[in-house]
């Protein structure tokens, strides 16, 4: 039997109802597969513990979450605690203490979801965006003087490193050519940016040499805006820059039908440390408590993380077990215009794999 170490971390607001949903998706599964045990241990950290012990995460957490496998995060967030103090206190020391430099996040439309574009369904969109994880805009590098006063100056310095955009280029290469289309684009803002994302461009050429059979093109980051917009079946794997894909994910999940779905997987491509996988949508303090948030991004990233780990049979059989839920389309959550709960929803996931015939 083939036994990994899940470390669950709900953290904040729904964070907590969807991981527990895709902890018992995650159950059904296991007991239906028979290779493989999930050895999970859930940790209390998140914005309650910082109320308790004034940070959010134990002073050794680093050291207890390495010897784990995967680790499955919900969300942090808090209308109490300033969004930088929760972020930099468990996500980012997470994936820059983990080097998980490299964040995949799909957007596809599954099928019986309903997009917000015309005409655009399951065969029109079907992305992964890179997102660069490990340095750019959220490198924290900066400061403030003369606090308060007019004269008040704060810098707010993006670090690319040559060795941090070639590792995710050559990611994003490996990530295009493992599809069908074998397409990529990358995306700067070389125009009025002219050193760090001139450096990308170049860096991107050079890379490119080693993967001819992947088609590589170059887009402006607002123009990348339209282009999903408006010709999203010309976008296969998209590569970018910490904030950059932070802001393409997004508009990918809306265009996707819902942030309800969208997962995402923050690796350690180099399997030094364990890699951390969660869903976009955050902690959604607006509709904490309702039992009524979409757990289908907690379950994709369920998928992912198996998929991480080498079940590729496992993720599978959970990936087609969502899509025939949506397919049937009778057991949605309000982000998708039904009015099922998200017990229903895990319900029908559960059964979707037990009655399942491959
Ligand atoms: C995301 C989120 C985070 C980010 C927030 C919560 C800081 O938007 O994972 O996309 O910007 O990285
Ligand atoms: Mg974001």
């Amino acid at each position: 039997m083939r036994e990994y170490r899940i470390a669950a971390i709900p953290a904040d607001g729904i964070g907590k109802e969807v991981i527990a949903a895709g902890l018992d998706v995650l159950r059904v599964l296991e007991e239906r597969e028979g290779g493989f045990r999930l050895a999970v241990e859930t940790f209390p950290w998140g914005s309650d513990y910082y109320r308790r012990h004034g940070r959010m995460m134990a002073e050794d957490g680093l050291e207890r979450l390495r010897v784990f496998d995967a680790i499955y995060f919900g969300a942090v967030g808090d209308p109490q605690i300033p969004d930088h103090v929760t972020l930099w206190g468990l996500r980012l020391p997470i994936c820059q203490g983990f080097d998980q430099y490299a964040n995949l996040r799909p957007a596809r439309i599954l099928p019986g979801i309903k997009g917000p574009l015309a005409g655009c369904g399951p065969d029109d969109l079907d992305w992964i965006i890179i997102r660069e994880n490990s340095e750019g805009e959220y490198a924290g590098n900066g400061g403030r003087v003369h606090r308060g006063l007019p004269e008040e100056v704060a810098t707010e310095t993006a670090v690319f490193t040559r060795t941090g955009v070639a590792r995710i280029m050559r990611f994003a290469f490996e990530t295009a050519r493992s599809r069908p289309r074998k397409k990529l684009t990358i995306v700067t803002k070389s125009n009025a940016q002219r050193h760090g994302m001139v450096m990308w461009d170049e860096i991107g050429a050079e890379i490119a040499a080693e993967f001819p059979d992947v088609a590589v093109d170059k887009e402006l980051v607002d123009a990348m805006t339209t282009r999903m917009v408006l010709k999203p079946q010309s976008i296969d794997v998209v590569v970018a820059t910490n904030l950059h894909a932070d802001i393409l994910s997004d508009l990918a999940a809306a265009l996707a039908g819902s942030l309800g779905i969208a997962p995402t997987a923050n690796l350690d491509p180099s399997r030094r440390f364990p890699s951390m996988f969660e869903p976009i949508h955050g902690s959604a303090f607006d509709i904490m408590g309702k039992g009524i948030a979409n757990p289908i991004a907690s379950f994709w990233t369920g998928a992912l993380m198996l998929d991480h780990l080498g079940e590729k049979g496992a993720a599978a059989r959970l990936m087609a077990a969502i899509e025939r839920v949506t397919a049937a389309g009778s057991v949605l959550t309000p982000d998708l215009g039904g009015s099922a709960t998200t017990r229903d929803v895990t319900e029908a996931v559960c059964d979707a794999l037990r009655t399942a015939n491959t």
